[in-house]
């Protein structure tokens, strides 16, 4: 039934109080096996009300940084001048990066999540380099690959959206985990009694459109992970389709991008609707923000990094504040 079997005279009062910003009335009555509410703020911030979390955590959703080779004068043409052509259209990631560090360090996160398209293309110095500038700042890193990462610099800058290569993706994704302290390509970790899984979604051309494709391997592993009683957060670089991003992909990058709607692609994606535990699944690739539903939750898609962009999010048993940057509310002082 429509709105979670909520009458509809309640439904309408309820979307009243809500724009009202007013609490709804029998709130508490509703029906919902949702174990959780969130709060989204104008500029992207998200707050997970969970009473199952006894301490506050927070974390920042970093994504498509595409930090290129650097200088690109080291580098011989064709290179070079692919590389510089890169850099200028992901608007100079490596000036940007250590500002959106410093914001990051200001805001004081228990830890980053680098989501994918961390690097433009594999140059272990440059993924290296990540984690040990993220360190300087004082910050605890988990990372995932993207489609663009594990991206040899001939693929990247002679074949672009070339061939897709498993042997070498795998080979390559290896060294990743090492520079990036991950056990696999993907991985679960849990902090504060919440589980945080980073998917890995291979990308490749099929039926003309690029998409992501999980195996079934990967799918089983997931659908496991998701048995876990307490909340869990899922990282996906590549995005699960929803009507409501269609309209802007298809202005900004056309058609496809999206996690393949086959066997795999809809059993991860129905588990993620079907899981009253999901706060909510964090994505990137798209390169701009984006709030889309899934099933009692959302997709968060968060914009590149290259453009200083990042999201704040915060996991807390407290109800969200009106405002996640000033504490309190606004009083009116009546000067005597
Ligand atoms: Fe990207
Ligand atoms: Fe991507």
């Amino acid at each position: 039934m429509a709105n979670g079997g909520i009458d509809r005279r309640q439904f309408f009062i309820n979307s009243f109080s809500a724009s009202l910003d007013l609490p709804k009335k029998n709130a508490r009555a509703l029906p919902s096996s949702q174990n959780y509410t969130f709060r989204l703020y104008p500029y992207g911030s998200v707050q997970f009300t969970d009473r199952r979390v006894s301490s506050p955590l927070s974390f920042a959703h970093v994504t498509d940084l595409h930090l290129t080779p650097y200088p690109a004068a080291q580098y011989p043409n064709p290179y070079r001048h692919a590389i510089e052509w890169w850099d200028l259209t992901f608007n100079r990631p490596h000036q940007v990066f250590p500002a959106l560090l410093r914001d990051i360090s200001a805001a004081g996160v228990d830890f980053v999540f680098f989501g994918g398209d961390n690097i433009d293309c594999y140059e272990p110095r440059i993924a290296q380099l990540i984690v040990n500038m993220a360190n300087e700042y004082g910050l605890k890193v988990f990372l995932q690959s993207g489609n663009h990462d594990w991206e040899p610099m001939d693929m990247r800058y002679i074949h672009h959206m070339g061939i897709y290569n498993p042997a070498l993706r795998t080979t390559t994704l290896r060294e990743l985990c090492r520079y990036w302290n991950m056990p696999a390509p993907y991985y679960s970790f849990e902090l504060k009694g919440v589980r945080f899984i980073a998917l890995d979604c291979p990308y490749m051309k099929g039926n003309n459109v690029y998409a992501g494709f999980f195996d079934e391997e990967q799918t089983d592993w997931f659908t496991d992970q998701l048995r876990y009683t307490g909340p869990i957060v899922v990282f996906s670089h590549i995005p699960f389709d929803r009507p409501t991003v269609e309209y802007r992909r298809n202005k900004v990058l056309g058609q496809g991008g999206c996690v393949a709607d086959d066997l795999n692609g809809r059993r991860i994606l129905r588990a993620i609707e079907g899981c009253p535990n999901v706060l909510g699944t964090f994505t990137g690739h798209f390169h701009f923000r984006s709030e889309d539903e899934v099933g009692q939750s959302c997709q968060f898609m968060t914009a590149p990094a290259s453009d200083g962009q990042w999201r704040y999010v915060k996991i807390s048993r407290d109800p969200a504040p009106r405002s996640l940057r000033a504490a309190g509310a606004a009083e009116v002082f009546v000067e005597r």
